[in-house]
């Protein structure tokens, strides 16, 4: 996994002729879904964009960032304000883990996740946040290049995708492999270690 998180970067230009495997996206999919949630309730879709229609209509909301057309796939990355609520279909495999317990489960949840528009924000975006990461190393993990976009018109994707109410566009990730005829950026600046964790 190290070696994952090492070489995973911002792919800016992909290679339009070289496609992704559907069962190739399904491992990456797979392999993110084990990526942690609230209550594991993993209030989360993902919308896999891979027609040229589609293709078309979300390059028009995300700025016109070409690596929406030159990538086989873009997932949109969607989370849930409302999936702490009893009409999570989850909570029945909870049930099944917890019995009696989940009750007070479910409790916890609607006062944590759903008591202001805050936590029902927090809830959608710090889950769903955690499977895009999760899908940008499981990437790297199968060699597949990647490209996180929040430069995008999210309520524009949310129409135009048939998203309902409670469904917040969290990112778009681009996903494929790097043409090599371009050049990649040099690695970022990160901040070192001092500047980044404070001592409490
Ligand atoms: C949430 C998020 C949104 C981003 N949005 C865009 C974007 O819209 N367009 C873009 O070119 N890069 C975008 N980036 C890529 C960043 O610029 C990139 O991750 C950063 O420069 C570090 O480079 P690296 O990912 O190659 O390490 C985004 C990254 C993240 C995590």
């Amino acid at each position: 996994m190290s070696t994952s998180i090492f070489e995973r970067r911002s792919v800016n230009y992909f290679d339009p002729e070289k496609p992704l495997r559907d069962e190739l996206l399904r491992e990456i999919i797979e392999l993110a879904s084990t990526a942690p949630s609230a209550f594991n309730l993993q209030p989360w879709e993902v919308i896999a964009v891979k027609s040229r229609e589609a293709k078309e209509r979300l390059h028009a909301l995300a700025n016109n960032q070409d690596k929406v057309l030159e990538a086989p796939v873009t997932l949109l990355i969607i989370g849930d304000r409302d999936g702490y609520k009893e009409s999570n279909p989850v909570w029945k495999e909870l049930e099944k883990a917890m019995g009696e317990g989940v009750h007070g489960a479910k409790q916890a949840a609607e006062f944590l996740y759903g008591s202001t528009d805050e936590r029902r924000i927090k809830f959608a975006e710090s889950n769903a946040g955690l499977l895009a990461m999760s899908i940008m190393y499981a990437a790297t993990h199968f060699g597949v290049d990647s490209h996180p976009m929040s430069g995008i018109d999210f309520e524009g994707i949310k129409k135009s995708f048939n998203l309902g109410g409670s469904k917040e566009v969290v990112m778009a990730i681009a996903l494929g492999y790097f043409d090599t005829r371009k050049q990649l950026w040099p690695k970022g600046y990160r901040k070192p270690y001092e500047e980044l964790v404070q001592q409490a």
